[in-house]
């Protein structure tokens, strides 16, 4: 039986210490739990929380659930990345215009909004940095159905498998 190929995925927010490290860390724990090579990543795409751990209350949201995001780093998106992932998905409408406007011209990543790309729902994981602490689990919760909704396609079809 061939191995089949791994396919690379980056998450996108806008800070990258709460949506994205959140999604990047509940794939990884979806694909430890299968034989699919599914490589997962996050980036930001501003630059105030380079190098920091995610947010407290991200982290303990996830704690919550069993997910581990002690060892998740902020980044920026480099222009590399778009040829190094297969898949880059942005949290909301406004990262995803972020992530089209800073394609270099020989990207080849396929650029898509989360929720779309997952369950076929033209909808953002909204930013839950100013809001109350309830809006974590909210957010862990949105992002858990969307993960699981993208790695049950991801298993069936590959990275090309989804429109959006
Ligand atoms: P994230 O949330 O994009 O889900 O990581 C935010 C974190 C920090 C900021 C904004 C959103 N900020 O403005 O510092």
């Amino acid at each position: 039986m061939t191995t089949p190929p791994e396919i690379s995925i980056l998450f996108v927010c806008l800070g990258n210490i709460c949506r994205s490290p959140t999604a990047a860390g509940i794939m990884r724990s979806l694909v430890a739990q299968s034989a699919r090579p599914i490589r997962v990543e996050s980036a930001g795409v501003g630059p105030w929380h380079v190098g920091k751990p995610p947010d407290g209350r991200a982290v303990a949201a996830a704690q919550r659930h069993g997910v581990d995001l002690t060892t998740e780093r902020a980044q920026m998106i480099a222009a590399s990345d778009y040829r190094t992932y297969d898949l880059i998905l942005a949290m909301d409408r406004s990262v995803l215009a972020h992530v089209l406007q800073r394609a270099p011209a020989d990207a080849t990543a396929r650029i898509g909004l989360f929720r779309q790309v997952a369950e076929d729902i033209e909808a953002d994981v909204e930013d839950p940095y100013t809001g109350p602490e309830d809006d974590f689990d909210t957010c862990f919760a949105e992002i858990e159905t969307a993960a699981k909704a993208l790695h049950a396609r991801l298993l069936e079809t590959g990275p090309e498998g989804s429109d959006g």
